[in-house]
Parts: structure tokens; C-alpha cells; sequence
């Protein structure tokens, strides 16, 4: 029999728990009454969305309450919302619950409905870090003149790299060409490196990203929707999006709205003849995937391969599993040709893919 909806969220949000950012989920969750209308009416939204939603209607649905948490700090009840954490440690729990369920019964259609309009867009400052190595390398094969796309920029975090510095555990760092230094990221290595971790990172004679479902840095609403998506526990991933979105104000990259299948095309066409092109995602391939959208993203690839050279560099979910493991995250290139493509793995980041791990496969003996 297939888990119920509330089994796949308590599921998940003991997986997610793995290093205590969802601590407040996993203490709060078991305590609530299996009878409690909680459950019934998050079985109701479960059975309404779609099934491509379903599979992160958990991150969809705790991003809701925490959105209108994060809103109503002022309010007796959310400020009751730390108590619910500090009363696990083992007193009085029931009012603190009871307030909780009260507190979500008052804005459940509004929960609703959010959980039906919005999708998860996490965003992360780290992840440049783990993509500049690989940058560096598509551009060392692409060559100096190439146009730099991101896919699913979602607010723009990962567009930030030029502008930042990112520090890694062997003592060495990439520079971003217009890195000033001041703006840090800083990344631990595992394995033994295969990519240079040091020097300038790529200039770009351009560099877009396309993004689906447009978010500003400007709109209190996106801000605060991406504010809420960061797990409740998380401290370090609140102020790492804080940090990039002052960034952002400072710099604001191009970005294009739409799917990537449609945009590229335009983008593509602007391009002067033989201009290497290098695409990069983050935590978008499994988007795709779940869209339907894989093959023809790998066709349009092959496609532009005919005409010049192609490098496509991601971190992503092993292939095939989208979102059903944390583990593995991996980190790939990619060189289309005229005829297919060679991908090779060259390692794996941290399971939410913070940045803070760049571990590389380790040498064939
Ligand atoms: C999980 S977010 C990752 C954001 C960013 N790349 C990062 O690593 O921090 C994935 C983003 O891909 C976007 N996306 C999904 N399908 C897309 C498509 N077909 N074209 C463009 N963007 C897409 C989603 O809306 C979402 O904002």
C-alpha cells in the first residue's frame, strides 16, 4: 500500500532532520494527536495537488506555516512559535501544541493556497562555490570568449559568483573576476581534488539566467516566500540568504523569464557564430525531470552542439531519483558533441547542497 500523505511528510521530515535544521518539525509532529484535524486536512490537500507536486508538497506545505509564522511575529500566538521548540526539551508541551494547531487552523486556507501557487525555489549563496571550479573548467575547454546561462536561477543567487570569493579547506581560493574579496564563501574539500581550486574565476563576455517562475529580490512577497522555504532550524542558511540578497540589490544580474526550452532559443540566436555556450543548474535537473522536460532539454543541447562547442556543469540529484534521497548531490560536467555526449562525474556537495562540501571522487589505484 502506497505511505498516506502524512506518512511521506513524518518520513521526510526525518530524513530532512539529519543534521537538526528541522529539529522544530520532528519534535512538534509525533505530538500531534494522529486523530487531530491537522492530519485529515492535510490528507484533503495531499489528495488535490498534483503528483509532480506531491513529491514536495512536505517543503511546499512546512514553508506555508513558516511564511505566516515569519509574518505574524508580533502576534501573541506566533510569538508562542519558539516556545513550541524550547517546550520539547521536556515541559509542558500540550498548550504550546495546542496553540500551534490553532494558529495553522486560522490561516489554513491561506496555507492552502500557497502550497497551491507556489513551488520550492530554494536558493543558495554556497552553491557558487562548489560551481566555480567547475566553471573555470568548462571555460579552460570552452575557451575565453564563452556565454555563461544559468538554468533556474530562481532569485538570482547563483549568478553571484563574479562578485565573490570562495575560500576552500585546502588553503587556496578562486578569486570571481570582479571579487573584491569582502564577500566570502567558504567550502570544505574531501577526496583529492581534480579540478584547480585556485586563481580568477571566468570573465564572461555574457552571463543570463532563465528562470520559470520569476522571483524579484525587490518583492517583499518572493523575499519573504524564500525566507520561509529555509528549514526552520537552518540559522546559517537565513543569513547566507540575507547575505545574497543584499548582494543581489548591489548587482542585479540578467535574468529571463520563462522555461529554459523556450528562452534558450533567443538567447542562442544572439550569440555570434561559434561562441562556446556553457550552461549550468543547480538543484533544477530534477525539475525537469518531474516536468517531463529532460529529453527535450538534452536534444536542444545536442542540437546546439552542431554549431559550437557545449559544456553543461550541475550539481543535482543522481539522475533518475529525483528527491527521493538527500544523498547523493552530484556535482558533473558535461561536453555535448554532434553525436551524444561525455559526462563525468566529478564528485558529490553536501546533502541540501549548502556549498559547504565539495568532496571529490577519490583516485582510481
Ligand atoms: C531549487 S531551485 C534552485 C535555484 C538555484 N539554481 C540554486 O542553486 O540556488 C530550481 C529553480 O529552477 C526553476 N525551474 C524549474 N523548471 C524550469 C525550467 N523549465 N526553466 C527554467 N527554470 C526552471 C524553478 O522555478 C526553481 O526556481
Amino acid at each position: 500500500m502506497n505511505p498516506t500523505g502524512s506518512q511521506r511528510l513524518r518520513e521526510w521530515i526525518l530524513r530532512a532532520n539529519y543534521d537538526g535544521r528541522y529539529t522544530f518539525w520532528s519534535n512538534l509532529l509525533p505530538s500531534i494527536d494522529s486523530e487531530s484535524w491537522f492530519w485529515s486536512r492535510y490528507e484533503e490537500l495531499f489528495s488535490t495537488v498534483s503528483d509532480r507536486k506531491q513529491q514536495h508538497i512536505h517543503r511546499l506545505f512546512t514553508a506555508a506555516i513558516q511564511f505566516h509564522l515569519d509574518r505574524e511575529r508580533e502576534t501573541p500566538l506566533a510569538c508562542n512559535f519558539p516556545g513550541v521548540r524550547l517546550a520539547y526539551d521536556g515541559v509542558a508541551v500540550t498548550p504550546q501544541v495546542s496553540a500551534f494547531l490553532d494558529f495553522c487552523a486560522r490561516r489554513w486556507q491561506s496555507i492552502e493556497n500557497i502550497v497551491h501557487t507556489r513551488e520550492v525555489q530554494i536558493n543558495k549563496l554556497g552553491r557558487n562555490a562548489v560551481m566555480l571550479p567547475l566553471l573555470c573548467e568548462a571555460q579552460s575547454r570552452a575557451g575565453d570568449s564563452a556565454l555563461f546561462v544559468e538554468v533556474g536561477s530562481s532569485v538570482g543567487l547563483s549568478l553571484l559568483w563574479p562578485w565573490l570569493t570562495a575560500r576552500y579547506s585546502t588553503g587556496s581560493r578562486i578569486d570571481g573576476c570582479f571579487s573584491e574579496g569582502r564577500v566570502v564563501c567558504d567550502c570544505r574539500i574531501a577526496g583529492n581534488p581534480t579540478l584547480p581550486l585556485s586563481g580568477i574565476g571566468p570573465k564572461p563576455v555574457r552571463l543570463v539566467g532563465i528562470e520559470i517562475d520569476s522571483l524579484s529580490a525587490d518583492n517583499e512577497d518572493d523575499v519573504a516566500w524564500l525566507l520561509a522555504l529555509v528549514a526552520p532550524n537552518d540559522d546559517f542558511g537565513r543569513s547566507e540568504l540575507e547575505r545574497g540578497l543584499e548582494l543581489l540589490s548591489r548587482h542585479r544580474p540578467e535574468i529571463l523569464a520563462g522555461c529554459v526550452l523556450d528562452r534558450i532559443g533567443d538567447v542562442i540566436a544572439a550569440m555570434p557564430a561559434n561562441q562556446p555556450l556553457i550552461v549550468y543548474h543547480c538543484m533544477t535537473l530534477h525539475h525537469l525531470i518531474e516536468a517531463g522536460k529532460l529529453a527535450a532539454w538534452r536534444r536542444l543541447l545536442r542540437h546546439v552542439a552542431h554549431s559550437r562547442p557545449v559544456i553543461e556543469a550541475y550539481v543535482a540529484w543522481e539522475e533518475g531519483s529525483p528527491s527521493a534521497t538527500l544523498w547523493p548531490v552530484e556535482v558533473r560536467i558535461r561536453e555535448w558533441h554532434r553525436s551524444g555526449q561525455d559526462s563525468e562525474l566529478v564528485g558529490w556537495t553536501d546533502p541540501s547542497a549548502d556549498g559547504t562540501l565539495l568532496r571529490f571522487r577519490e583516485e582510481r589505484p
